[in-house]
């Protein structure tokens, strides 16, 4: 059952503590500053020289963070939606790896971008919450999510558990394939070691009922970030469309000015993530929708001068390793969306027109 909330996508949102606990449980060694995924065997990853990730909706989004995590380690990524994979799939060899990204399992897209490149020699990954789920059949290896069964159709948990996943998954890779090159990790491996209290710090402390309540009756609504924040700013526009059925779009900070600020007026809030990549040109971005007297609401640590300074909402984040900052970021705009569709008594856990699982391409 619902367990006392209104909603299973509400209760979903508060197990994320409980669920992140679950997927990093026992997969990192602090004292080695070693990633230790146990479903993997020893050099699984050997050879490996680009990553593809293909993948839907909100698991796409968690495939774009991956991206980005992997492009920093300097390792050649790319994030594909996988209905357009299987359409058109690029040209993989037995150096790429491609990895599924699939809560479920079982979307279409993405079960027939990996069957297009089987018999290519590229080696294949799913990562995914559902044990023996048809995407596990299909691919060579499986990593597990752990995030716990997700009712709600809006995916919120699976989410900030793909990502936790993936930022392991990075960090394997990332040692698989640069060998010894030595990386300091041992902040990223504090930081996810207090994740889990981090989002607990969020759920108990968040000012998300004040800018639901401020914003919810507007028609139109922006999020943008960069790099991890890209992926946090179209994360949270879908999940913001789909429940409350208002118009929303996410975007790069850096496409501002190349089209939709056009679009900015007093009426569109606007979602500013601030991840720690380039956060100074995110707030010359804030100036430029506040110009045009757009509502503005900043999701940052604090600790960047100017993020909150041009803000008529700050949503706080606690004090992270960046590529964790984009989970945190993430379960602030939950709270957001949640609560705007709630005020607007929408159909929260069924939205219309939608299903958990999309198993016809
Ligand atoms: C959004 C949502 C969908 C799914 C997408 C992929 O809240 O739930 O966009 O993310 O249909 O589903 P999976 O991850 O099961 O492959």
């Amino acid at each position: 059952g619902k367990g006392g909330y209104d909603h299973y996508m509400l209760k979903e949102i508060y197990e994320q503590p409980t669920a992140l606990r679950q997927t990093i449980r026992g997969r990192t060694d602090p004292l080695k500053q070693r990633v230790d995924l146990e479903e993997l065997p020893p050099g699984t990853f050997s050879g490996i020289e680009s990553v593809h990730l293909v993948a839907m909706g909100t698991s796409y989004h968690a495939a774009m963070y991956a991206q980005s995590l992997l492009t920093d380690r300097g390792i050649n990524a790319q994030a594909y939606l996988s209905g357009e994979y299987g359409s058109n799939p690029p040209p993989v060899d037995d150096r790429t790896l491609v990895v599924a990204v699939s809560q479920s399992g079982e979307t279409a897209d993405t079960l027939s971008a990996i069957r297009a490149i089987q018999g290519t020699g590229a080696r294949t990954l799913a990562l995914t919450n559902v044990v023996g789920s048809t995407v596990t059949r299909e691919c060579e290896n499986t990593v597990y999510i752990r995030a716990g069964p997700e009712i709600g159709v809006a995916a919120t948990k699976s989410f900030s558990s793909q990502v936790a996943t993936l930022i392991l998954l990075c960090e394997r890779l990332s040692h698989a394939t640069n060998g010894a090159t030595p990386r300091s990790t041992s902040d990223l491996f504090d930081s996810l070691a207090v994740l889990p209290d981090d989002v607990q710090q969020i759920l108990d402390e968040s000012e998300a009922q004040a800018v639901a309540s401020a914003y919810h009756d507007c028609e139109s609504y922006f999020f943008l970030g960069r790099g991890v924040g890209h992926a946090v700013a179209l994360e949270g526009a879908l999940k913001f469309k789909e429940i409350t059925y208002d118009h929303a779009e996410g975007f790069s900070a850096a496409e501002l000015k190349h089209g939709p600020l056009a679009l900015v007026t007093e009426d569109t809030p606007v979602f500013a993530v601030f991840t720690g990549r380039d956060d100074t040109k995110t707030v010359h971005n804030v100036k430029e929708v506040r110009a045009r007297n757009a509502p503005v609401v900043a999701v940052t640590d604090g600790n960047h001068t100017g993020a909150t300074e041009y803000a008529d909402h700050v949503l706080s984040i606690p004090d992270t390793h960046r590529d964790v900052a984009g989970i945190l970021a993430n379960v602030q705009l939950q709270l957001v969306s949640y609560l705007a569709a709630d005020m607007l008594s929408r159909s929260i856990d069924k939205p219309r027109n939608l299903a958990k699982s999309v198993t016809v391409e």
